[in-house]
């Protein structure tokens, strides 16, 4: 998978600019503030219809501006294809090929891509709701059936939510909380079956990369703690008990206590949680080998490399993890768009750009 070129009118710091990519690396030098880090969220939004560091559109428009354009030409599987993103009026319109797309899911996941930035340690350090966020973008990449079925789990638990913060009589009460049980049952299994399936993926190959990434021979786990129990399918077979045990508290608390939207990942280094046991240097390595993963189970499913976006990362890494990181890149021949504030690139080939006050110009 590849981009070809990008062009990005209104959208951030960029009032019409170009920018065509090369196969291979891409390197993208400026200084702090020009706007490198916005042509990496450009891509990204084009690819998933989000942006991972805000949540509304009107931030990413152009100060001033009441509409923002991005065309995007990829190639995938030797075709070419344009991807559109358009935001005007407060509405977002996406076309794939110059027909307009209906729903989001119905291009996520068409290209595939990675982002990686000093960021991602939340994964190890941050709380449940950030290695769930993990898991969850990346089978919405894979299965886009994944989003929508979120959207359902998430709305079944507001509205539960909803409900046992209100004031309704009391047997009304019940019957009610028991058909949003039954949602949470039905479509939090299949949320907990998708991703306890993708951690365990992402452990066997993670793990075979850390073991390369660090000097010392530690074993990874990933292991999707569903409900509270590393057993799957033991937590499965007991989730519409513990429903119904935990009711008079979530009536008490006014809060919904069970199912996966509490869930947790649990990333072990030799057996201990990386949260708490694992050097900086390892929490490094660790969330390397889980993006290594990612981009290696995608291959494995697609036949084709995504994209990578290295957003401020090399310069983060100490030089082995740098050196392992680049030699990867480099025979993988992954198309790779990496921003650094200096041209000491360390990597011996790709085109150079250089980024200034919202203007983009090739180096030779
Ligand atoms: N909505 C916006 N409209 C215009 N400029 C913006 C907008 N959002 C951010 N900027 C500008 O973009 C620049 C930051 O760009 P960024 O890509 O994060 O920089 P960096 O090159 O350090 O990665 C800042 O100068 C900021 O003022
Ligand atoms: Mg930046």
């Amino acid at each position: 998978m590849m981009i070809n070129n990008l062009c990005l009118q209104n959208f951030r710091n960029y009032q019409d600019e170009k920018i065509q990519f090369m196969p291979g690396s891409n390197i993208l030098v400026g200084d702090n503030g020009q706007g490198k880090t916005n042509i990496i969220e450009g891509i990204y939004y084009l690819l998933t219809g989000k942006s991972y560091r805000v949540q509304r559109e009107q931030e990413l428009l152009r100060w001033e501006q009441s509409e923002f354009h991005l065309y995007g030409d990829f190639l995938l599987a030797r075709h070419k294809i344009l991807l559109e993103s358009h935001y005007r009026d407060k509405k977002k319109i996406v076309k794939v090929n110059q027909v307009p797309c209906r729903r989001l899911s119905d291009f996520v996941g068409t290209i595939n891509v990675i982002f990686f930035s000093p960021d991602d340690l939340v994964m190890i350090k941050g709380g449940p709701a950030e290695r769930r966020r993990f898991l969850d973008l990346h089978i919405a990449q894979m299965r886009p059936g994944h989003v929508s079925l979120l959207n359902a789990y998430n709305k079944a638990v507001q509205q539960k939510s909803a409900l046992l913060k209100s004031y309704v009589e009391k047997s009304l009460k019940y019957s009610q909380l028991q058909l949003w049980n039954e949602q949470i049952l039905e479509l939090g299994e299949k949320v907990i079956r998708n991703r306890a399936e993708l951690a365990e993926r992402i452990q066997r190959v993670a793990d075979d990369i850390y073991m390369n990434l660090s000097s010392e021979k530690e074993k990874i786990q990933v292991l999707y703690i569903a409900l509270g129990k590393r057993n799957i399918n033991n937590a499965i077979a007991e989730f519409s008990q513990l429903l119904h045990d935990k009711l008079e508290q979530e009536i008490e608390r006014q809060m919904v206590l069970v199912g996966p939207h509490r869930d947790d990942v649990q990333i072990l280094l030799n057996d201990r949680p990386a949260r708490l046991y694992a050097s900086q240097g390892q929490q490094r390595s660790l969330v390397l080998s889980l993006k290594l993963a990612e981009l290696e189970l995608i291959r494995q499913e697609k036949g084709e490399y995504p994209l990578l976006l290295l957003d401020d990362v090399l310069s983060e890494l100490d030089r082995f993890r740098r050196d392992y990181l680049i030699k990867f890149i480099e025979s993988s021949r992954i198309q790779t768009l990496i921003t650094m504030t200096s041209a000491e690139s360390h990597l011996e080939s790709g085109a150079l750009y250089r980024v200034e006050q919202g203007h983009i110009r090739r180096e030779p």
